[in-house]
């Protein structure tokens, strides 16, 4: 059994050959319109499914109005906003929605999230972990905390750009608060044993925050088989539009001390919605969760309940995308390219098709640039990562190349990238 496999995934076995891409990708208006413009920047942001754009549109143009009022419009938002919140619950596998919170985006619930913690931490529980891997976002914040008496400690990557749980253990004492980390990397795609961590976490009495944004797009999300304590997503990294969701354990978002004005119910997940969000957004992410289930249920159609379907979907993906970075992986070593992170195609179930790359003599920005006039869309620079730019041994002004492909992207758009990169690569 992999090392990530969830228990649910194993449910669901599939092959590369199976996954129905065409249809898939009849399901992404955006792909058809833009074409042959190739998506490989989708770390950065995915396409919508058209139930996705479709259930937007009908927010807006049906529904456009705040909640809480008594007419059938309003009551409609609501309905809307607590359906999105079930679903939501159900695509992390947890229970409860009211462990599910709706706002802007990740980084905020992330200042939140810490924000509160830095309010609780009292020595000699006042320690916190990050990595050397994570999107800034998931550090700096933390960070903070040491201005008002957190210690910080660092858990930091091996040369093989993983991060091993066996050396955050030593790590962990009765000091440990809190251990924050992401599931994979968004820059070099690396996966990281997230039960383990929380695993060893709780072993001393801590607690886990998990960066899932980067992770949710591409396999099942389980919080329970994880057992983290706290897990933010980005809805517009998992075909829905701009929003992000924070979950957490509701005994542990009972605890946490939050801002709210007094006429706000010190409960979640009001006590965590500061203000309003964008409800059209969240309609969306509701309609992405029907997008993944309408999907498990075409790919097993015994899957009864809509987390199985979900789970199906997701296993899936992550089965074909396994075969994307194989495909990858051949084309960029064949390039030349200096590949950061698991570069070994047999060992493609320990990442995502995420890749962050270099051509020897080739200025990044020039990569970019070449592939953009080629019609393919990536990305250069530090990737909101300077630690883990650093650690490559890059400079940040220039960084490294990322491609970033997602279900949705082809073997042939791979073929098309590489011979453009061949013709770059000096
Ligand atoms: C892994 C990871 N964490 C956090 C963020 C920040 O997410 P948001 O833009 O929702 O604040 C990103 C955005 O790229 C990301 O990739």
């Amino acid at each position: 059994m992999s090392l990530f496999a969830t228990q649910a995934a194993q449910q669901f076995p599939a092959s590369a050959a199976a996954f129905p891409i065409e249809a898939v990708r009849a399901r992404f208006p955006a792909l058809e319109r833009a074409a042959p413009f190739i998506y490989f920047d989708n770390a950065a942001g995915a396409q919508a499914p058209r139930i996705v754009l479709d259930a937007v549109a009908r927010h807006l143009l049906d529904f456009n109005v705040q909640r809480g009022g008594r007419y059938a419009k309003s009551v409609e938002v609501d309905r809307v906003v607590t359906e999105a919140r079930s679903k939501v619950a159900t695509f992390l596998g947890g229970d409860d929605p009211d462990e599910v919170a709706f706002g802007m985006n990740a980084t905020s619930f992330m200042r939140l999230v810490s924000l509160a913690i830095g309010q609780t931490i009292t020595p000699p529980r006042d320690e916190i972990v990050v990595t050397d891997m994570d999107h800034h976002a998931n550090i700096s914040t933390w960070l903070e905390l040491a201005k008002t008496g957190a210690r910080i400690v660092w858990w930091k990557m091996r040369d093989d750009q993983r991060l091993h749980v066996e050396d955050l253990v030593p790590l962990l004492s009765e000091r440990t608060r809190l251990v924050a980390c992401t599931v994979v990397s968004h820059a070099l795609g690396s996966r990281v044993d997230v039960a383990a961590v929380a695993d060893a976490a709780h072993g001393v009495g801590a607690e886990v925050f998990l960066d899932a944004v980067h992770f949710s797009p591409h396999a099942p999300i389980d919080v329970k088989v994880w057992d983290c304590d706290y897990l933010v997503c980005s809805g517009y990294k998992a075909f829905a539009p701009h929003m992000g969701f924070l979950w957490g354990k509701l005994d542990v978002l009972k605890r946490l001390p939050t801002f709210r004005e007094e006429f706000i119910p010190d409960a979640p997940p009001h006590k965590i919605e500061a203000g309003t969000f964008v409800y059209e957004n969240v309609a969306g992410m509701g309609a992405a969760v029907d997008y993944f289930e309408a999907l498990g249920a075409d790919l097993h159609p015994g899957a009864d309940t809509a987390r199985a379907r979900i789970v199906a979907a997701m296993s899936a993906i992550e089965d074909y995308e396994r075969h994307l970075s194989r495909t990858m992986l051949a084309a960029l070593l064949g390039a030349g390219a200096t590949v950061y992170g698991v570069a070994n195609p047999n060992q493609a179930h320990l990442r995502v098709p995420t890749f962050t790359f270099n051509l020897p003599g080739v200025d990044p920005l020039a990569v970019s640039e070449g592939l953009a006039a080629s019609g393919v869309g990536i990305r250069d620079g530090h990737m909101y990562a300077p630690r883990l730019i650093e650690r490559l041994g890059l400079t940040l002004d220039k960084g490294a190349v990322r491609a970033s492909l997602c279900h949705y992207n082809t073997t042939e758009e791979i073929d098309c990238f590489a011979e453009v990169l061949r013709g770059l690569a000096v």
